[in-house]
C-alpha cells in the first residue's frame, strides 16, 4: 500500500534534513514491499514575504486527509517568531487536535551526553506533553500600565477532558513498552504544593486514571525535583507525563541531558486518529548554519522512524533505527555538531547505505 504524507520542510535546515529524512523513510519503506506517495508544501517564511501568510487559508483543509505530516522547522530572521509559530505551527498543532506531544529521550552511540558515562538501557525514557491546554492560554492581560502598581496575570485551564486524554495516552504507551520489554511506569510531573488550584485537579486525574489503569506502575514528582533526577537519575524513568509548560521544560531537558539537539525527534499526535499527526525534529531553522550543508539529518531521520512507527510500520521504523545507531557508532557517519565531519547528504547517504545493507 502506499501512504500520502504531506512534507512541510519550511525554512533554513529544516529543508536540508527533511530531503534526508524523506530519503531514508523512502528506503525503509520500499524494504518492506511499500511506498510514499510525498505531496510537498513550501509554507514557510520565505512564502509569508511574498504572501504575508506563513500558509494558505485552506492551509488545514488541505492536511487533513494526508496520513501523516512531516515537518522541518519554520523561522527566519526578520520574521518574528511569533509569526512562524501561530501562523503555522500552533494553528496545526490545535486545528488538528494534536493533544500528545511525544518526545522519547535515549543514550545513542558516538553522541557525547553529560549522561555518556550510564549504559543505554538506564537512559531511555519517553516525555509525553499536554499540547493544546494548561498554561499556554490566551487567557490574561495586564493592569495600570505604567505605573507603580503595572501588573501582569495569566490564568492555566486544565479540562478534566484535556488532562484524562493526555494521561490515558501516556498509560497505554507505558503498556506497550512494557509489552516491549522497557520498563512501563508512568511518572506525573506536578507542583500542588505551590500551585493550589490547577495542580491539585491535575494530581486528582491522575490519581483516576491510576484507577483506570490499575496495573500500571506509577510516580509523582513536584517538577523541580524532577528536572534535577533527570540529570541524577535518569533510570527512574519511563514515561513522563506533564502539563504543556512541565512538559516543554522536560521535553527540552530531556534531549539536553542525552546529547545533542542535532538528533532529537519529536511527535504531535492525535491519538484518535481522526486527523493526520505531525513529525518533526525538535530543533529550529538553525540561521547560523543555514544553507552551508552541514545540519545533522539524525534528528529529522529518527522523526521519519517515529511517523513510520506510529503509521504501523514498526519494521521500517526498525531498520531506520538501527541504520541510525550503526551511522552513529562510525566516526565519518558524525557531522560537526558531534565532533565529526560529515556533511547532511554524507551522512544521509550513509543512513540510506545501513538501510539498504540491513
Ligand atoms: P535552533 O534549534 O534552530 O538552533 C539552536 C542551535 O543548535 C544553533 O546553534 C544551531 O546551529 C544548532 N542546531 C540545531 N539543529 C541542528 C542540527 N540539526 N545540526 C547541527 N546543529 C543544529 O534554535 P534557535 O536558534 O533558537 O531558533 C532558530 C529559529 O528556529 C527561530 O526562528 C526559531 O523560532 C525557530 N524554531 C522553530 C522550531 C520549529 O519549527 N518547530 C523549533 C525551534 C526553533
Ligand atoms: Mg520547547
Amino acid at each position: 500500500s502506499t501512504y500520502r504524507i504531506v512534507s512541510l520542510p519550511g525554512d533554513g535546515i529544516g529543508t536540508e534534513v527533511i530531503t534526508e529524512g524523506r530519503r531514508a523513510a523512502d528506503a525503509a519503506i520500499a524494504a518492506v514491499g511499500r511506498s510514499i506517495d510525498w505531496v510537498e508544501y513550501d509554507w514557510s517564511c520565505e512564502t509569508y514575504r511574498t504572501t504575508g501568510r506563513m500558509m494558505p487559508e485552506d492551509g488545514i483543509d488541505r492536511v487533513r486527509d494526508a496520513n501523516a505530516i512531516y515537518l522541518g522547522a519554520v523561522g527566519s530572521p526578520g520574521v518574528p517568531d511569533h509569526i512562524s509559530l501561530w501562523g503555522m505551527l500552533i494553528p496545526l498543532r490545535r486545528e488538528l487536535d494534536l493533544y500528545a506531544n511525544v518526545r522519547p529521550v535515549r543514550l545513542m552511540p558516538g553522541v557525547p551526553s553529560p549522561l555518556a558515562n550510564r549504559s543505554p538501557e538506564e537512559v531511555d525514557f519517553v516525555v509525553v506533553r499536554e499540547n493544546v491546554e494548561g498554561e499556554y492560554s490566551a487567557i490574561g492581560g495586564r493592569m495600570y500600565d505604567g505605573t507603580e502598581h503595572e501588573a501582569a496575570y495569566q490564568q492555566a485551564v486544565f479540562t478534566r477532558r484535556g488532562c484524562d486524554r493526555i494521561m490515558d495516552y501516556a498509560f497505554a504507551l507505558a503498556a506497550d513498552r512494557r509489552a516491549a520489554g522497557k520498563g512501563g511506569k508512568v511518572t506525573s510531573a506536578t507542583k500542588s504544593n505551590g500551585i493550589v488550584h490547577t495542580m491539585p485537579f491535575w494530581d486528582e486525574r491522575f490519581e483516576a486514571a491510576r484507577g483506570r489503569h490499575p496495573n500500571a506502575e506509577t510516580d509523582q514528582f513536584h517538577i523541580d525535583i524532577l528536572c534535577a533526577r533527570f540529570v541524577t537519575n535518569p533510570d527512574w524513568f519511563d514515561v513522563v507525563v506533564g502539563s504543556n509548560l512541565f512538559g516543554d521544560i522536560l521535553s527540552d531537558l530531556g534531549p539536553a541531558v542525552s546529547g545533542s539537539i542535532g538528533i532529537a525527534p519529536s511527535a504531535n499526535i492525535d491519538p484518535t486518529g481522526r486527523n493526520p499527526s505531525m513529525f518533526e525534529p525538535v530543533h529550529g531553522s538553525a540561521p547560523d548554519i543555514a544553507g552551508r550543508g552541514v545540519a545533522n539529518p539524525i534528528a529529522a531521520v529518527w522523526t521519519a522512524s517515529m511517523m513510520l512507527d506510529h503509521l504501523g510500520e514498526a519494521e521500517a521504523a526498525a531498520l531506520i533505527e538501527g541504520a541510525m545507531e550503526t551511522v552513529l557508532a562510525m566516526p565519518e557517519g558524525r557531522t560537526r555538531d558531534l565532533g565529526g565531519r560529515a556533511s547532511t547528504r554524507s551522512c544521509g547517504d550513509a543512513v540510506v547505505r545501513a538501510i539498504e545493507a540491513a
